[in-house]
């Protein structure tokens, strides 16, 4: 008991640093974006980003070009602002829509902003990304996730150009074009990016009926699936997810139905486990994607996003119940590998994709420690389901922040000039 007292003890003396800084940061930002609001409205700011011009200037920062998005922290705006859209956007799928479902905090999800420590990410202005990505097509594919990310995208551009056509462009799930840009926007359903399906023993044997398999999902590693597959030769600029589906084993019990990789049509043997077949997978769809693109397009790769359940995982009663985001010791908590909690495979999915994406020609969207401080931002109950949803984000939140995260990287690739 003693030795647990000393522990709580040095754990709650640890966040005053932190927090004082934060709080430097916050009232320094805070004089900061006070002084220039006579001249400019931030959400309306045309000016691109200047790596290095920051309210905070670090002349390392300045001297070496870069900036951290991921390090930062979410600020709580007391003052309104127009939101970039609302619950009456109808692409937002039921159980996303926070606002109309009631959840008690789905208005003040828009109000948190993120800070990257070294530079601002600003929220993105539709009308001018309307213009700069005329006759373009952009594709999201992945899972749910990315569907989360698709809407959020779609419904910020809808406020501002009404007048879509909707479609299903390269074997989309959903697609839209905006008629005045000439610009489409589409996601591409797929959850292992490699093409699966139901597998049962053959009557006359093979090799894995004489290791004992009787039921299980096939999983083509070197196939991709036939929803994104033309994917890559018809949008200009993709963004990629995959994650939530390799340690899903409601889907894929290790036991009752495990995922059986093959390669070149033929059982890999001996049967490899799911995080590595997941690197083999992530092998095969990163070189199908470099030799299928169109010329002078542009790819990124999404970094994993976390979950939230605390009490147990969804299916064991888990819930998100916080209205307020987490702090970094919570963060720590709940997501540090050696914790072994919950909701560890956001961490582990990414060490999978850096290994992958090392020497790829991918930009990476690192959306995962930002998203892993918001335990606030999931449909939790208000999700209508069964059991508490602390997986996807509501609508609008936390994925309105990842494209603007997405939209400040695109702006600075040289694209088609
Ligand atoms: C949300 O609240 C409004 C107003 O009280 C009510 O009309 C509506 O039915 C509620 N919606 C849900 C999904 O509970
Ligand atoms: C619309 O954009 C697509 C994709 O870039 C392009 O192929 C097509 O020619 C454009 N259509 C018009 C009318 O400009
Ligand atoms: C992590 O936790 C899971 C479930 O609680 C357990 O099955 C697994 O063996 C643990 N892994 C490690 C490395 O401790």
């Amino acid at each position: 008991m003693a030795a647990r007292d000393d522990h709580h003890n040095h754990v709650k003396k640890i966040p005053l640093f932190p927090l004082l800084s934060l709080l430097c940061f916050a009232s320094i930002f805070l004089v900061l974006s006070l002084s220039r609001k006579t001249s400019s409205n931030p959400l309306i700011s045309h000016q691109s980003f200047q790596f290095g011009e920051n309210p905070v200037t670090d002349p390392n920062v300045a001297l070496s070009g870069t900036c951290d998005y991921s390090d930062g922290v979410w600020i709580y705006d007391h003052e309104p602002r127009p939101a970039r859209y609302d619950g009456s956007c109808k692409e937002i799928f039921k159980g996303w829509n926070c606002i109309s479902n009631n959840k008690s905090n789905g208005w003040e999800l828009t109000k948190w902003r993120w800070k990257p420590r070294l530079c601002d990410l600003p929220l993105f202005d539709p009308v001018y990304f309307l213009d700069k990505y005329r006759n373009t097509n952009i594709g999201f594919v992945g899972d749910s996730l990315n569907r989360n990310m698709f809407v959020s995208l779609f419904c910020t551009l809808k406020r501002v150009s009404s007048e879509v056509k909707k479609w299903r462009p390269a074997g989309a799930d959903r697609g839209f074009t905006f008629l005045n840009y000439n610009l489409t926007i589409a996601y591409h359903r797929t959850n292992l990016l490699a093409s699966y399906g139901r597998w049962s023993a053959n009557a006359n044997g093979g090799m894995l009926e004489s290791l004992g398999f009787k039921e299980g999902f096939r999983v083509d590693v070197d196939v991709p699936e036939g929803t994104w597959a033309g994917a890559p030769a018809f949008h200009d600029i993709l963004i990629f997810n995959t994650g939530h589906w390799w340690w899903a084993p409601s889907k894929f019990d290790p036991v009752k139905s495990p995922m059986l990789f093959f390669k070149k049509g033929h059982p890999v043997i001996p049967p490899i486990p799911p995080d590595v077949g997941l690197d083999m997978v992530l092998k095969h769809m990163v070189l199908f994607i470099e030799k299928n693109l169109r010329p002078g397009a542009i790819k990124f790769f999404r970094t994993q996003s976390p979950r939230h359940f605390e009490g147990g995982d969804w299916n064991q009663g888990g819930t998100c119940q916080r209205l307020q985001p987490l702090s970094p010791e919570q963060v720590e908590g709940l997501f540090s590998l050696k914790n072994n909690g919950t909701n560890v495979e956001a961490r582990l999915v990414n060490r999978h994709l850096m290994k992958a994406l090392k020497r790829s020609g991918f930009h990476i969207l690192d959306i995962t420690h930002m998203s892993e401080i918001r335990a606030d931002a999931h449909p939790s109950t208000s999700g209508g389901k069964k059991h508490d949803d602390c997986m996807h984000w509501c609508l609008p939140g936390v994925t309105d922040t990842w494209n603007d995260l997405f939209v400040k990287h695109l702006n600075n690739i040289k694209f088609r000039d």
